[in-house]
């Protein structure tokens, strides 16, 4: 597959949706239904969203420079959905804070993971980004199709979550895409060992910290040992299963050919946008002030 014949669909428009969550109202400790589980697993993806999403943006911006006009126009608009998730998520972490919770740990997990990319060659940022990207993507796939993962949840914060989750889907083939251009001179097996290669190591770092995070809030909720492992391991893989429902479309990014478009699941955005409060505006001034 060469840069020109990217199956990204050609009428996309990534549209940022500038909308702020929760501001004015208290975060009950146990939003997730009063479920220490799901408040935990949902307060550690979380937590890392500020710290990853802005390396994603410096990974993926490092190639904007000399891209395809179309391609570097998806990266802008990339960039900008990111910098409002950070936003809305470093908003929200501090009102989990308030609530009791301390997220300093998970926090540093991530900066400590993120700084050994940072000697890396650029591309290599991009790969790791493109893997992340299609996590998230297919998790936001899952989190728009299923409503059982919000379930009982706090009506905000679920807001909050669905938009990402829109967005998410909405960008997913930029990092790809991007990637698609900076390696269109590799041999094909070079590029599919290294993205293989990549993304193994990415889903190892994410299943561990992600299950360490969650355990560590769930430890302050004062849940530790045997049970708090049932409870978090039934909940991602028994139900409702995020992960194990993620597992299919995540074995889908090492058949020769992926591209996340291949999967076009644009009716989960116009479902979306049909009951949201706010529609996209490419017009919309972006408030960064949190
Ligand atoms: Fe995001
Ligand atoms: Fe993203």
């Amino acid at each position: 597959m060469t840069a020109t014949t990217l199956p990204t669909p050609s009428d996309l428009s990534i549209t940022p949706r500038d909308r702020r969550f929760g501001r004015e109202t208290h975060l009950t400790r146990l939003w997730h239904g009063g479920s220490v589980e799901a408040t935990a697993i949902y307060n550690a993806l979380s937590a890392t969203f500020p710290i990853g999403e802005a390396y994603f943006v410096e990974s993926v911006r490092a190639f904007r420079e000399g891209a395809p006009a179309k391609l570097a126009e998806e990266i802008k608009a990339f960039t900008t959905q990111e910098a409002i998730h950070s936003r809305e998520h470093h908003a929200f972490n501090k009102r989990a804070e308030r609530s009791g919770y301390d997220l300093s740990k998970l926090e540093q997990r991530v900066s400590e993971r993120l700084s050994i990319t940072k000697d890396r060659p650029p591309i290599v940022n991009v790969a790791a980004t493109m893997a992340l990207e299609h996590f998230t993507a297919i998790l936001a796939h899952q989190l728009l199709a299923n409503p059982k993962h919000l379930e009982g949840a706090d009506q905000e914060t679920a807001e909050l979550w669905r938009w990402h989750a829109c967005e998410e889907i909405e960008h997913k083939g930029v990092a790809y895409d991007t990637w698609l251009y900076a390696t269109r001179h590799w041999p094909r097996f070079k590029r599919w060992k290294v993205k293989a290669k990549v993304m193994l190591l990415v889903t190892r770092n994410f299943l561990v910290d992600r299950t360490a995070g969650s355990l560590e809030l769930m430890r302050q909720d004062g849940v530790t040992g045997l049970s708090a492992w049932t409870r978090l391991l039934w909940y991602l893989w028994i139900r409702p299963a995020m992960f194990r429902k993620i597992a299919g479309a995540w074995l889908s990014y090492f058949l020769p050919g992926f591209h996340p478009w291949k999967e076009d699941d644009r009716h989960l955005l116009a479902a979306y946008d049909k009951t949201a409060k706010v529609q996209p505006n490419t017009k919309r001034k972006v408030r960064h002030a949190a």
